[in-house]
């Protein structure tokens, strides 16, 4: 049988489908790279508002409650976003002249409601409720992170299906006792750590099989 390719020929050949492997492999790990990233995904992330509103202002160092701004977080599916009658209460008499509180005087004055823009967002095929996670015990800090320690928000998780379903499928030891709920900074005692998280579960009485239904999340 005649040769086709010289030996030479056949080591480039070679050669090149080892580089164009190696190419592959390195534009695969590239793209999955950019698809994981927090760039993608939102994560740390603060996209531009109206005003430049500090939540390490307000509810870290002026220790507002969440809850005077985020009014339906318990009532609710949604936490809500505040009114500028909100602000108002104490930007009337603080800050009035302010050149970054002009957005706010306007809305106040024309009666037109300021447009935040969210931060986070889950697909519309996905059920989700405040209410719910906390009147079980599940604090603001588990899914939004240390928002009081924010200057600008910024997403704190990425809020896959998995990530839900982390929690869901072991809830234990990150539910809190009620009143701790809104409280950023608290942390359970720590020898009595495990006894309180059977205690909660106990107490909330958590049902771990409707937790990991799809049709509790999917609807
Ligand atoms: C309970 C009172 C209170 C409410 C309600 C309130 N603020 Fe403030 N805000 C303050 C105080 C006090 C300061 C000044 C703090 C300082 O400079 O020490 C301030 C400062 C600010 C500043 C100046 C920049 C900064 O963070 O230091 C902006 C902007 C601001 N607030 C926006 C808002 C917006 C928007 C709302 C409504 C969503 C709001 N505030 C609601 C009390 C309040
Ligand atoms: C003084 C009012 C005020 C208080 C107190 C406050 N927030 Fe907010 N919050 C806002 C405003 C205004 C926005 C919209 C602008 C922004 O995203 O920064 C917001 C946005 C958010 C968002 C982003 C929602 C989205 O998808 O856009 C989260 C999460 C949040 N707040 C959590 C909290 C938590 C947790 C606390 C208590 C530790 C808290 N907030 C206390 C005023 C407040
Ligand atoms: C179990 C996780 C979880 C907990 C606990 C939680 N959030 Fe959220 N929050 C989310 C998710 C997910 C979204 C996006 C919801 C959507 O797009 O429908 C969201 C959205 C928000 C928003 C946007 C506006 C809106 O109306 O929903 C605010 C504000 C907010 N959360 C504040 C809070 C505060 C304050 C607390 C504590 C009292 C809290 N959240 C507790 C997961 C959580
Ligand atoms: C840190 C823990 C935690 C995280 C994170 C969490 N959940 Fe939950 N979730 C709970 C607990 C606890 C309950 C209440 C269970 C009960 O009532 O038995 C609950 C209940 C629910 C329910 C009501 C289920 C029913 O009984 O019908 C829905 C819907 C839900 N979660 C959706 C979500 C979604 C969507 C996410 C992600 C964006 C999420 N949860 C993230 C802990 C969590
Ligand atoms: C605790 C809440 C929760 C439960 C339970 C849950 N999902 Fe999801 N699912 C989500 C969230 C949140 C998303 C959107 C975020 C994402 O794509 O990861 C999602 C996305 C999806 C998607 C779209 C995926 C994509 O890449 O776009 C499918 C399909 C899906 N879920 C199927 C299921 C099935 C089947 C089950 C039951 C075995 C289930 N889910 C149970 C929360 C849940």
């Amino acid at each position: 049988l005649p040769q086709t390719f010289s030996a030479k020929f056949d080591q480039y050949l070679r050669l090149g489908c080892l580089i164009l492997s190696a190419l592959l492999l390195l534009i695969t790990l590239v793209v999955m790279g950019c698809v994981r990233s927090s760039w993608v995904t939102g994560e740390t992330f603060s996209p531009a508002q109206p005003v430049q509103f500090s939540h390490r202002h307000h509810a870290g160092q002026l220790e507002i409650d969440c809850r005077y701004c985020h009014v339906s977080v318990e009532t609710s599916d949604k936490a809500g976003l505040p009114s500028t009658q909100t602000c108002m209460t104490c930007h009337s008499e603080l800050y009035t002249d302010a050149e970054i509180l002009k957005p706010i005087r306007e809305s106040w004055a024309n009666d037109r409601p300021v447009r935040w823009t969210r931060v986070l967002e889950l697909p519309d095929f996905v059920y989700f409720s405040h209410q719910v996670h906390v009147k079980n015990g599940v604090a603001c800090t588990e899914c939004h992170g240390r928002v009081d320690r924010m200057p600008l928000t910024s997403q704190s998780e990425r809020y896959t299906m998995g990530w839900c379903l982390e929690c869901h499928r072991e809830p234990s030891g990150r539910l809190r006792p009620a009143e701790q709920v809104f409280e950023p900074q608290w942390e359970p005692p720590h020898k009595q750590r495990d006894r309180i998280a059977e205690h909660l579960m106990t107490k909330y009485q958590i049902s771990l099989t409707r937790l990991t239904e799809c049709t509790s999340c999917h609807r």
